[in-house]
């Protein structure tokens, strides 16, 4: 991998030691995937926020990291962390979990990183522009930007955004290239997809079982719907997808793909996959992603019968301030039903409209899990 003279500096350790490790983390990875060269990002987003994902090793790994005096140097925002940090006390978290969580949005912050604590960078305080290189990690975040807004990222882990951050580059390779950006296979949906619910079923069989970046056609998805999918598509191998008509990049080329057909049958087998429970569900737990102010209205206006988490962006807070929510709606802000720890205050089993919240509830918290539209779940 090619390194200009300022590149080397920072490697043999000129900046200090935060800046080396960083740049020797990052060649190391372009070494690996074959970078050519580095790229200058725009923007960093980093996951690995929530004490219950990182632990103990994490906190002293970001510590170490913000003592060497490091500071980013693009705008650098994070995912949710474990707890909503205004109101865990009064949802009974443990207080324990609160100190470990604060220790670690401090080495952020100290690091010059905002503490944003949301998943959807890209429709509240992080918004790339088309043919921007960011280094993102968050999976569903990734999705968005490279289909929708038209950046360019590889889905980074938490550290390895972290190091471009400190660095203001990343190693070009993967969906940094445009040769790399186009569709490698079109999918036929037969069945009429009405909500996030549906997109996030046929977006986590297709995860599941396909590599490469989908081209859907036959479908009319919103943003919202765009977001379910990007989030399900992003459980599995996919970091990027185009829909026909909708997407930027969608339009470009007239080759033609391998062809796969979607219908009820997946729809339905992604379902059943992703049940876990026995139908009990102590919590309703919608907004994975991060609902918008739109969702938590719609949700609210269902008037669910069953207590109802909505998580949510803080950017949203003064929005729904403003707005008379059903009784059973609580909003949390700054975390979600995966990274916070729900088991802890007696939470079992939890009732999701998303599929990637329903595979890592399941899968990470050890959460009984009912995968279902929202409508059925709030009667
Ligand atoms: Fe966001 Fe948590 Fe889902 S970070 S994408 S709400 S798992």
């Amino acid at each position: 991998m090619f390194l200009s003279k300022e590149e080397e500096a920072i490697l043999n350790g000129e900046m200090g030691e935060g800046y080396r490790k960083a740049m020797e983390l990052l060649v190391a990875l372009g070494d690996i995937r074959g970078a050519d060269c580095f790229v200058e990002i725009k923007s960093a987003h980093v996951s690995g926020v929530s004490y219950l994902t990182i632990g103990d090793a994490g906190i002293e790994l970001l510590k170490e990291w913000a003592s060497n005096g490091v500071q980013t140097r693009v705008p650098t925002t994070t995912n949710p962390a474990g707890l909503d940090m205004e109101s865990w006390q009064k949802l009974g978290f443990p207080k324990r979990f609160a100190e470990k969580q604060r220790e670690i949005l401090d080495a952020y912050a100290r690091m010059g990183v905002k503490t944003s604590c949301t998943c959807i960078p890209y429709i509240t305080n992080n918004m790339p522009t088309s043919g921007e290189h960011i280094a993102w990690a968050e999976s569903n975040a990734v999705a968005y930007a490279n289909s929708i807004l038209g950046a360019m990222t590889n889905r980074e882990s938490g550290i390895s955004a972290l190091a471009a951050a400190l660095v203001g580059k990343v190693p070009r390779h993967g969906l940094h290239l445009e040769k790399n950006r186009r569709p490698t296979f079109e999918v036929i949906v037969e069945h009429e997809l009405k909500d996030p619910f549906d997109y996030s079923a046929i977006g986590y069989y297709i995860g599941q079982e396909m590599e490469g970046i989908p081209l859907f056609n036959g479908v009319r998805p919103g943003l919202v719907e765009m977001k379910a999918l990007g989030a399900a598509l992003a459980t599995g191998g996919v970091s990027m997808f185009h829909v026909k008509g909708i997407t930027p990049a969608a339009n470009l080329s007239d080759a033609k793909y391998e062809r796969i057909h979607m219908g009820t049958t997946e729809l339905q087998e992604a379902r059943e996959q992703l049940n876990t429970a026995d139908g009990a569900v102590d919590v309703i737990c919608i907004g994975c992603p991060h609902c918008t102010v739109e969702e938590v209205v719609r949700v609210s206006k269902l008037k669910p019968r069953k207590q109802t988490w909505v998580f949510t962006s803080r950017y949203n807070k003064k929005a729904l301030e403003g707005i008379r929510l059903h009784e059973n709606v609580n909003v949390i802000y700054d975390t979600c039903m995966v990274v916070s720890p729900l088991r802890d205050i007696g939470i079992k089993s939890i009732g999701v409209n998303s599929a990637k919240a329903a595979f890592y509830a399941s899968s990470l918290s050890g959460l009984d899990v009912t995968f279902a539209p929202l409508d059925e779940m709030v009667i």
